[in-house]
């Protein structure tokens, strides 16, 4: 149901008493969103858990907001068209700035294909609080690992709408960092992210 303008004017946010500064403070390090962004098959799933392992061995919170399980939850009734990819960004930007405030390091693994819709995520959880992370590989190194067979898919014609395929897929212009999954193995790309991670683990 949406509201009416004049109805959102009666939403009145209330500040609590434990802060994200407390809560960074009683965890021992600061909170930060790690944006994963790239094709399909591109490995942001399997980094950010590589990723997540490292830091929860070294005793920092941590979650991952993966597309394939968000998809079959909060964002159900979203499908790939253009209008739903950024419906589908912008309520994860949101659920992002909730778990930077709980205090969490949290990792999104989204496609994110529109630099818009990247550029909103910045303005929504603040862009001091954004590691974008680009997972560069190219589409035929994508298309040949086709971990879960949709490339066949698309090209098929299968899947309408597949990004690479079907739905175009904006370039980061300006990511925090660039990874390569193509020319370096799992294990450089997960030391590359883990050097810009841990400088803003610190409290600051
Ligand atoms: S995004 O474009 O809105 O950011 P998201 O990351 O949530 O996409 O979902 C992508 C995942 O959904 C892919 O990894 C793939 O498994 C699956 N998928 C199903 N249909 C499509 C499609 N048409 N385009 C891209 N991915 C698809």
């Amino acid at each position: 149901m949406l509201f009416m303008a004049d109805e959102k004017l009666h939403i009145i946010p209330h500040n609590h008493a434990i802060s994200r500064q407390k809560r960074n403070k009683q965890n021992g390090h600061s909170s930060v969103a790690i944006w994963f962004v790239g094709l399909s098959g591109s490995g942001k799933s399997t980094l950010a858990n590589m990723v997540e392992q490292e830091l929860y061995n070294d005793g920092v919170r941590t979650y991952i907001l993966d597309g394939d399980n968000i998809r079959s939850g909060l964002n159900s009734d979203l499908d790939f068209s253009e209008e739903s990819r950024t419906e589908n960004i912008r309520r994860i930007g949101e659920v992002s700035k909730l778990f930077v405030d709980a205090g969490f390091v949290v990792m999104t693994a989204f496609i994110s294909p529109f630099e818009k819709d990247r550029e909103k995520i910045k303005e929504i959880i603040g862009v001091d609080d954004v590691i974008e992370v680009h997972v560069d590989c190219p589409l035929e190194v994508c298309e040949e690992r086709d971990v879960k067979g949709l490339y066949a898919k698309a090209r098929a014609g299968e899947i309408s709408n597949f990004t690479g395929i079907s739905s175009p897929f904006e370039i980061p212009q300006n990511p925090t960092i660039r990874v390569n999954t193509a020319e370096n193995d799992l294990d450089t790309c997960v030391n590359q992210l883990m050097n810009i991670i841990t400088q803003r683990l610190p409290l600051k």
